[in-house]
């Protein structure tokens, strides 16, 4: 098993969990069981983080783009989620995990809002880790209303243009407490970031896997940890003035 430094931890991972469909397809069986079994993994991960010490995990559950999928796997997802939210909601207060959401929630079916925003909620004190769901979500989609909640505070005369920096942007996204993820984990073999946290991905380390994520274990994640670990994250700078810190 991969050796993880204490130390050296990731303190956010980001994961965009690919590969439910061809699971599924590779097993015999219908997508939506493939999405069945990724619940599983999620919960998998989200106890192994947790007892790691992470303090920030961001899953993307269900993208902007995902609405155009048919009908049947859309409602399948929603009640997944509504099951998840219902059946975790005591380990995530016996654990001491704080769920949170980005995302157009505004756009999700009634039932699983209402669940979802109770979650929320209800777990809003704990500080043991944030487990942070991007739903609905769209990087894009996050940008341009960042920037349509600037103009309207131009507008409003609550701040002026001159004030705007990177840092003062992020405070208009939808988490601005967040910090930027340090690792980024994509399962499935695809190479891409699906319009996920475009603007937060800036400086992340970025993981791809073959595995498929209803397969994607404790030890796989401990092996993308340990792979993180080994990295030397310059900034820009070059490794002598990095060793001389
Ligand atoms: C990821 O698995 C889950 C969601 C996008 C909701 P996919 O459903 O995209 O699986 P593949 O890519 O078809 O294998
Ligand atoms: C990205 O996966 C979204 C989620 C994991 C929720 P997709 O399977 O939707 O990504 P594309 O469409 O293949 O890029
Ligand atoms: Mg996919």
């Amino acid at each position: 098993m991969e050796r993880i430094d204490r130390d050296k931890l990731p303190k956010h991972i980001a994961i965009i969990m690919d590969g439910n469909g061809r699971w599924a397809t590779k097993n015999s069986m219908n997508r939506v069981l493939g999405h069945r079994k990724g619940a599983e993994a999620v919960r998998a991960v989200v106890k192994t983080c947790r007892k790691l010490g992470i303090k920030y995990l961001t899953l993307y559950a269900f993208s902007v783009e995902n609405w155009l999928r048919p009908k049947e796997e859309v409602r399948a997802l929603t009640a997944l989620l509504k099951n998840y939210l219902e059946e975790e909601l005591n380990e995530m207060m016996d654990n001491n995990i704080r769920l949170m959401a980005i995302g157009d929630i505004d756009a999700l079916a009634g039932g699983v809002k209402t669940t979802l925003c109770e979650a929320i909620e209800k777990t809003s004190g704990n500080q043991g880790m944030c487990l942070n769901l991007a739903l609905s979500y769209g990087g894009r989609d996050e940008i341009v209303d960042g920037v349509k909640k600037i103009a309207r505070d131009i507008r409003s005369g609550t701040i002026k243009e001159d004030t705007i920096t990177k840092d003062m942007f992020s405070q208009y996204l939808y988490f601005p407490e967040m910090p930027d993820p340090d690792l980024l984990i994509r399962t499935s073999g695809e190479y891409r970031l699906s319009n996920f946290l475009i603007w937060q991905l800036a400086y992340t380390e970025l993981y791809f896997t073959d595995v498929l994520w209803p397969d994607f274990s404790r030890e796989h994640l401990l092996e993308a940890i340990a792979d993180y670990q080994r990295r030397e994250r310059r900034f820009g700078m070059t490794s002598e003035q990095l060793s001389k810190d």
